[in-house]
């Protein structure tokens, strides 16, 4: 049995598949559809990284294909439909990389409220001629009200951390989690109210055909003036133009970015942001969490190819 890794993902996965006798083909590289397809031609399991779009066309060059172990928790990138009609297992990366997204959550937000990046880079510039009151006042974070949207592990994660702020949890879900509103008094609201009432939003969804463009237009148009946004889920549930707009019009107070609409062709209206903290997609981009992430792949492909059950399925 073959595997191939298409991306250049910690060992630790790769030496659990060669410890399981199983033979690796491995490419570090983003490369096109036609090349992928040759590579990938004669495997029964693939690692996909989320920059890798599995498409129909490519699901049928592979005839041999049993299992799509995505090196991610999203799986957006992949045709999951026609992957399940194929009789394919698709596999994710959830819950060992929770922490470090939260934690990345959090760090926009601190950045975002406390103007962190831009008086950083102003110590840079040379700019720095001693303490004054009114230097980079920033928004305190205690005691506002922080609206998570999408109440599964990543918002729940979040929820947990920035309560120790001392703030107010409101969310938005199409469930209720009672963990969520025991642990930090969240209460569970319309979007609309979330958006309304929130100082700081902080989404927390996967990109689904229902979460595409769920922060329109409209809905950004009932964000407070004085409102921080983040987003460390996917770019296209936000409509980013508009939210560029706000941030240059400051009809918001400033935004975090771990994810673009269009990555990695950004928007250059976003270089010229003072108020937008701009990073490239790490919000699991830990030690731990990639080591684990490594490992959960090879976990769940050798399992499909030992004919176990996968440990993650989507
Ligand atoms: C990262 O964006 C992931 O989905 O794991
Ligand atoms: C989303 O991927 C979540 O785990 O909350």
């Amino acid at each position: 049995m073959k595997v191939y890794i298409a991306g250049d993902i910690p060992e630790i996965g790769i030496d659990y598949l060669r410890e399981k006798g199983l033979k690796i083909s491995l490419n570090k590289k983003l490369i096109s559809e036609q090349d992928f397809i040759r590579n990938a031609k004669d495997c029964n399991g693939i690692v996909t990284l989320l920059s890798q779009k599995i498409t129909k066309d490519i699901i049928d060059s592979l005839p041999k294909l049993k299992v799509i172990a995505n090196y991610a928790v999203g799986y957006n990138n992949i045709d999951i439909a026609y992957a399940k009609e194929k009789g394919i297992i698709v596999t994710n990366t959830p819950d060992v990389l929770t922490a470090a997204t939260a934690e990345i959550a959090v760090s926009l937000m601190l950045s975002c409220n406390r103007r962190i990046v831009e008086s950083e880079n102003f110590v840079r510039d040379g700019k720095f001629s001693g303490w004054q009151p009114k230097l980079f006042l920033g928004k305190e974070i205690k005691n506002k009200t922080v609206g998570i949207i999408g109440g599964g592990r990543i918002g729940t994660a979040t929820a947990l951390r920035i309560k120790a702020f001392e703030t107010n949890i409101l969310y938005y879900s199409n469930h209720r989690n009672p963990l969520l509103e025991e642990k930090t008094d969240a209460r569970k609201v319309s979007l609309d109210t979330l958006l309304k009432k929130s100082d700081i939003i902080s989404i927390h969804l996967p990109l689904t055909p229902s979460t595409r463009n769920l922060l329109s237009k409209e809905k950004l148009g009932l964000l407070k003036k004085s409102s921080v946004v983040i987003n460390t889920a996917r770019g296209e549930i936000i409509d980013e133009k508009e939210l560029i707009r706000k941030l240059k019009k400051n009809e918001i107070f400033a935004a975090g970015f771990d994810v673009y609409e269009n990555e990695p062709n950004l928007n250059k209206e976003l270089f010229k942001l003072k108020n937008a903290v701009l990073l490239p997609h790490i919000g699991s981009a830990t030690e731990e969490a990639r080591n684990e992430m490594s490992l959960l792949c090879a976990k769940n492909i050798a399992n499909v190819l030992n004919n176990k059950k996968p440990l993650t399925e989507v």
